[in-house]
């Protein structure tokens, strides 16, 4: 089977997943965490290098005062969680994101984690927080206008391999995109990364997006024919 390099995760439909069992909201993000555990671990030990988590957007912050600050909560707890069970593993853990407006505490242990698992060299582990792709793309381009103005860089030798260097991290380009909740839609996730990604859209909530679920995926990634515009003569039968 292919194992795609990168894989990015859209985590949408923890919402939805509470309210219909009559819970509130917020169960279904604690959910979607516990699931988060199981499901990276399983992701990494399948061989996957760098695994992308789309958890927060730049929209995100429309939502009520209740549910943003529950969700800043819930994720301080996981990253100490995760950086417990991950640096054992050696996968260095980076964020994505706008720092503005996150709070201090957020910040502090977004350091720290990246600080501390920066020389980790099994694998990567990306969360986009405060993510929004618009914005990654603007913020790029205003460090490297700082770069040409201060003559540190030149605007000639400027490709899109320099130009990846300025976005939020730089990592290779995603290869399986997977989105769960039932949505047709990226929501200004990676929109640079996933210029050659193959997508997989599933009604699957994220809190019910187990193992089977994501082996599902994967499977659909295997037979897909990636042909980066060009024509794979192998398959090709006229
Ligand atoms: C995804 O679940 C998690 C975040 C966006 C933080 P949602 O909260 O969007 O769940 P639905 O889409 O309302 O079901
Ligand atoms: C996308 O989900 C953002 C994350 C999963 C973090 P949303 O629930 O915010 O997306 P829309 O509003 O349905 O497009
Ligand atoms: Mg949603």
């Amino acid at each position: 089977m292919k194992i795609p390099n990168h894989v990015g995760i859209i985590v949408d439909g923890n919402g939805r997943w509470a309210v219909k069992k009559g819970k509130k909201r917020s169960e279904g993000h604690l959910a979607g965490s516990k699931n988060l555990d199981n499901l990276c671990q399983y992701i990494f030990d399948k061989g996957i290098k760098v695994l992308s988590l789309y958890v927060f957007s730049t929209e995100n912050f429309k939502r009520s005062d209740e549910e943003v600050n529950y969700l800043m909560d819930l994720f301080v707890k996981k990253f100490k969680n995760d950086f417990k069970i991950f640096s054992k593993k050696d996968i260095r853990i980076v964020f994505s994101g706008r720092r503005e407006p996150l709070k201090k505490e957020i910040l502090d242990i977004i350091d720290d984690i990246t600080c501390k698992t920066k020389d980790n060299k099994s694998g990567i582990l990306n969360f986009c927080l405060n993510y929004g792709s618009h914005a990654e793309i603007v913020d790029a381009c205003k460090k490297i206008n700082l770069e040409v103005i201060n003559n540190n860089l030149n605007i000639d030798i400027i490709d899109e391999k320099i130009f990846k260097k300025y976005l939020y991290n730089d990592l290779p380009d995603l290869d399986l995109l997977i989105r769960t909740g039932g949505e047709l839609r990226l929501s200004n996730f990676m929109l640079w990364q996933s210029a050659y990604a193959e997508f997989y859209f599933t009604d699957v909530l994220f809190p019910d997006f187990n193992s089977d679920e994501f082996d599902k995926a994967l499977l659909s990634y295997s037979n897909r024919d990636r042909r980066f515009g060009g024509i794979n003569y192998e398959k090709k039968n006229n």
